[in-house]
C-alpha cells in the first residue's frame, strides 16, 4: 500500500491538517486532563517545550508508516481543538484504526463527529484499507457515543485488552468496514 503526503480533509465546520507551533494551547489544555496523557503520548502536565516536542513527533508519524496525526481546527479561525489520528500498524492485514481527544473546552459541540466522519471515511478510501477500528472503555459513554454517530458497529468486548496507566482495561471494539463495491 502507497501512503503519500498528509493531506488536509474537511471535516464539516473543522478541518483535519497537520499540527502547527500554534496548537500549543490545544495541547496545554489536553495535557491538564486526567485521562488524556493515560491513553496518549499528550504529555501529562508538561512544560511548553514537552508540548512542542509532542507536536514535532507528529509530524513524523508518516515518514515513520506509523500512520497519520491530524490536528482538527476550526475552518474559520484554524484553532485547534483536538487531535484525530488514523494509525497502521496492521494496514497489511487491511485494517486501521483511529484514536482521537477533544481538548476539555471544546467538548459536546459536535467536534469529534465532525472529525471522526471525516477520517473514517479518508481512512477507508485507501487501497488496502477494509476495515477501521475503534477501542474504547466501557465507560467512555462519550466515545462510544461518537462513535456509534458515526456509523461504527459494537461487536464486543475486549476483556483485559490493554494496559492503560498501570492496570489493564476492557475495551469495546468497534468497526467500520469499506462498503461492498455497487454489482
Ligand atoms: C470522547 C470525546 C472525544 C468526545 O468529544 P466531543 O467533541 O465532546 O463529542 P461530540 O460533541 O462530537 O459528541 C458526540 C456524541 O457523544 C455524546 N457525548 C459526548 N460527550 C459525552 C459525555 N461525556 N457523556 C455522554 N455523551 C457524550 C454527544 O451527546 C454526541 O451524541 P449524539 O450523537 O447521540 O448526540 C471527548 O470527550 C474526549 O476527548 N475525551 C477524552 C479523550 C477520549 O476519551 N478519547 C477517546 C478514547 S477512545
Amino acid at each position: 500500500m502507497k501512503m503519500l503526503e498528509q493531506p488536509v480533509l474537511d471535516a464539516g465546520a473543522y478541518r483535519l491538517r497537520p499540527f502547527q507551533p500554534s496548537d500549543i494551547p490545544a495541547v496545554r489544555q489536553a495535557s491538564a486532563d486526567p485521562y488524556i496523557p493515560r491513553i496518549t503520548t499528550v504529555p501529562a502536565q508538561g512544560t511548553e517545550a514537552d508540548y512542542a516536542a509532542f507536536i514535532e513527533r507528529q509530524h513524523r508519524r508518516v515518514a515513520e508508516g506509523s500512520g497519520y496525526s491530524f490536528a482538527i481546527a476550526d475552518a474559520a479561525t484554524n484553532a485547534a481543538a483536538g487531535q484525530i489520528g488514523l494509525w497502521l500498524r496492521d494496514a497489511h492485514q487491511g485494517r486501521a484504526s483511529i484514536g482521537y481527544w477533544i481538548a476539555p473546552g471544546f467538548r459536546r459541540r459536535g467536534i469529534a463527529k465532525q472529525a471522526l466522519t471525516a477520517l473514517a471515511a479518508w481512512g477507508l478510501e485507501h487501497p488496502g484499507i477494509e476495515r477501521v477500528e475503534l477501542y474504547v472503555e466501557p465507560w467512555n459513554e462519550g466515545s462510544w457515543r461518537t462513535a456509534e454517530a458515526c456509523g461504527f458497529q459494537r461487536e464486543g468486548l475486549l476483556r483485559s485488552w490493554e494496559r492503560v496507566g498501570s492496570d489493564r482495561k476492557d475495551m469495546y471494539m468497534y468497526s467500520r468496514l469499506r462498503p461492498a463495491p455497487r454489482a
